[in-house]
């Protein structure tokens, strides 16, 4: 009867990869406040401000966290004070994650004064 050790031996690598390496909670939080009305993740969201892609290259985890617990005022960006403590470090370490991944954006942004007027 060696056989149920022999699944259990493949199956628990894989959900520890799945529980650990994807931010279960994270990606969920982010799809329920809202913040791709806003930003865009992998591609989906608004552009009303910038990719959540990359902001691990330029914040660390306790800017990031700062951030979503006190938002901004102009431009405007909600708090996340509702949220549990747990919660807001689990989006942090996930957007941390993300970093790297500022090379699939244009090396330059586009100069703001695309709109002179004269
Ligand atoms: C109402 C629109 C809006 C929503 C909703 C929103 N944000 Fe933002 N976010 C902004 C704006 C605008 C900024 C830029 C603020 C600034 O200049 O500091 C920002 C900044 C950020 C930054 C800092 C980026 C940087 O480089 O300084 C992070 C991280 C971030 N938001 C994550 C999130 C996450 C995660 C959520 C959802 C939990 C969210 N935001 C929801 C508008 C929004």
């Amino acid at each position: 009867m060696k056989h149920p050790i022999f699944i259990l031996l493949l199956i628990l690598p894989a959900l520890a990869l799945t529980a650990a390496g994807d931010f279960p909670m994270a990606r969920r939080l982010i799809n329920t406040q809202g913040c791709k009305a806003c930003h865009k993740l992998e591609g989906f969201g608004g552009d009303f401000a910038r990719p959540l892609d990359g902001v691990g290259d330029t914040l660390s985890e306790t800017q990031l966290e700062q951030k979503l617990k006190t938002g901004n005022t102009t431009p405007y960006m909600p708090g996340h004070q509702h949220l549990t403590q747990e919660e807001r470090t689990s989006l942090a370490q996930f957007l941390k994650s993300l970093r790297g991944q500022e090379k699939k954006r244009p090396a330059q942004r586009p100069a703001s004064s695309s709109r002179k007027r004269s």
